[in-house]
C-alpha cells in the first residue's frame, strides 16, 4: 500500500464524538502496551503518529486516524493494565465496546496479542464478544523479531493451541520492529475495506 496521506483525526470517548461516519474503518484492539500504536505506525511509515510509550495504559481515547483519505484506522486504549486507576479502567469498557458494537463503518478488528504470551482471559473474551457481534476479525500476534526460529515455532503452536475454540480464525505474526508481516497485514486490510460502500448504511 503506498501511504500517499496519513494524519490523526481525533480523539473521543463516546460517539457523539467520533468523526462523521464515512470512510470505511479498521479497529486495532488489544491488551495495554501490547504494541498497538507500534503497529498503526508500522503500517502507515509515521514514526510518532499514533502515540507509543513504555508506560502500560497511555492511549486512554479512542483516536481516529485517516489514511490517504480512503480508509479509518482507530487504535483503542488497551484493556489489563492493573495499575490504570480503578475510575478509568471501568470506564474503558463501555467505551470500547460501544464502538466494537455500534460504529457502522466498522470493517474489521485487528486484534493484536504479543506472540510471547499465553491470550489472556480478556483477549479470549474479546474475540468471543466480537464473533457474537458477527464483527471480522484478524488475529496479530506482534513483537515477532523478539523470538528466534526455535521459540517462534513452539510459540505460535502454544498459541493455536489456545485459540483452538475459534476455528478458522486467521492470524499473521507482525513485527513493528523489522516490518515483518507488514505486507500481509496490509492485504487483509484492503480485502476488508474493499466492499465498502457508504450507500448501504
Ligand atoms: P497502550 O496504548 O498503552 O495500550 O500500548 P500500545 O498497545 O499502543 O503499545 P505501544 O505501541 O505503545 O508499544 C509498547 C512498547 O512495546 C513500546 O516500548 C514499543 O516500542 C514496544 N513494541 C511494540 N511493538 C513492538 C515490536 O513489534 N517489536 C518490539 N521489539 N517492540 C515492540
Ligand atoms: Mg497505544
Amino acid at each position: 500500500m503506498r501511504i500517499l496521506s496519513a494524519a490523526f483525526v481525533l480523539s473521543a470517548k463516546e460517539p457523539a464524538h467520533y468523526p462523521p461516519a464515512l470512510l470505511p474503518e479498521v479497529a486495532f484492539a488489544g491488551r495495554s502496551n501490547v504494541g498497538k500504536s507500534s503497529l498503526i505506525n508500522a503500517l502507515l511509515m509515521r514514526r510518532g503518529l499514533a502515540r507509543t510509550s513504555n508506560t502500560p495504559g497511555r492511549t486512554q481515547e479512542i483516536n481516529f486516524f485517516s489514511v490517504n483519505d480512503r480508509i479509518g484506522f482507530v487504535d483503542l486504549p488497551g484493556y489489563g493494565y492493573a495499575k490504570v486507576p480503578e475510575k478509568i479502567r471501568r470506564q474503558w469498557g463501555p467505551m470500547i465496546e460501544a464502538y466494537l458494537r455500534d460504529r457502522r463503518t466498522l470493517q474489521l478488528v485487528v486484534v493484536i496479542l504479543d506472540v510471547r504470551r499465553e491470550p489472556s482471559e480478556e483477549d479470549l473474551q474479546l474475540i468471543d464478544w466480537l464473533s457474537f457481534y458477527r464483527r471480522r476479525c484478524l488475529i496479530v500476534l506482534t513483537k515477532i523479531d523478539k523470538l528466534n526460529r526455535g521459540e517462534r515455532a513452539e510459540r505460535l503452536r502454544r498459541i493455536e493451541e489456545a485459540l483452538r475454540r475459534f476455528p478458522g480464525m486467521e492470524t499473521l505474526v507482525f513485527s513493528a520492529k523489522t516490518g515483518e508481516g507488514k505486507d500481509p497485514l496490509w492485504r487483509e486490510i484492503t480485502k476488508a475495506v474493499a466492499d465498502f460502500s457508504a450507500d448501504g448504511l
